[in-house]
């Protein structure tokens, strides 16, 4: 269960994530690195975080006109990144764009495709949110399947969404589609500003291929411990 683990680094403490790193060290497969972390860190920290056995997300969450993603995707590929993702709302074109230029990366460097992934709607908008946000007449879960099949056209490897939406998702994109779930909350810790959420057990019994958990795990009295009861909870289900 722990290459399916990704934890979600959301601190800029550079010794906070060094630290979580040795601790974390082979118990989790996966680092995401958001903004905060990537501007503490740099690419420079790819190849730390894969001598500690974790792989690492990009989830700088790229939203652009088709020339700048494509340049910021292949850089990313460039430096060893494992998984990277876009707006899936930035466009089919934006896609499109974005995974050539991975292809063109790995072939140039002779290295492996990362996973190239969508985000449909976020984790922390709900219907009421989403009407409010979007004003669109689909409604919340149609948009999300609308954009992920959207990704799946343009030839992404999957998409970011909540737990809830695995079901939808899984029958208008098949079962090699990749899914990423946020919102994840073990029954022990607090939702936050979370709305879509599940436990770790329910993901994956829902057949998340990686669950993403931060602040459970960072924000934890002990993180070593909180990752330990979260792999027992995933490996139950
Ligand atoms: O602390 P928490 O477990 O809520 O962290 C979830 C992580 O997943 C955050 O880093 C957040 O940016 C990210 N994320 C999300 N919803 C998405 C995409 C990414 O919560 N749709």
């Amino acid at each position: 269960m722990k290459n399916r683990l990704i934890v979600a680094l959301d601190t800029d403490d550079d010794e906070k994530i060094g630290w979580l790193s040795s601790r974390l060290r082979d118990t989790v497969g996966w680092f995401k690195m958001g903004f905060q972390a990537f501007s503490a860190l740099g690419m420079e920290a790819f190849p730390r975080f894969e001598q500690n056995g974790h792989k690492v997300f990009v989830d700088l969450k790229f939203h652009d006109i088709p020339n700048t993603v494509a340049r910021d995707v292949g850089m990313m590929t460039k430096h060893g990144a494992h998984m990277i993702n876009m707006h899936a709302s930035g466009g089919f074109e934006m896609m499109q764009a974005a995974r050539k230029s991975a292809e063109d990366a790995t072939a140039e460097n002779g290295i492996p495709m990362p996973m190239l992934l969508g985000v449909t709607v976020l984790t922390s908008i709900d219907e009421t949110g989403f009407q409010r946000s979007f004003g669109s007449e689909r409604g919340l879960t149609k948009q999300v399947v609308y954009l992920a099949q959207l990704a799946q056209e343009a030839g992404l490897s999957g998409v970011v969404a909540s737990p809830l939406e695995i079901e939808p998702i899984r029958k208008a994109c098949g079962d090699d589609f990749v899914i990423v779930t946020p919102g994840i909350r073990p029954k022990w810790s607090k939702s936050g500003d979370q709305r879509r959420i599940t436990t770790p057990a329910a993901a994956i019994q829902r057949s998340a291929d990686y669950i993403v958990v931060g602040r459970p795990i960072i924000e934890a009295a002990d993180p070593v411990e909180a990752t330990e009861m979260i792999l027992e909870e995933m490996k139950g289900a």
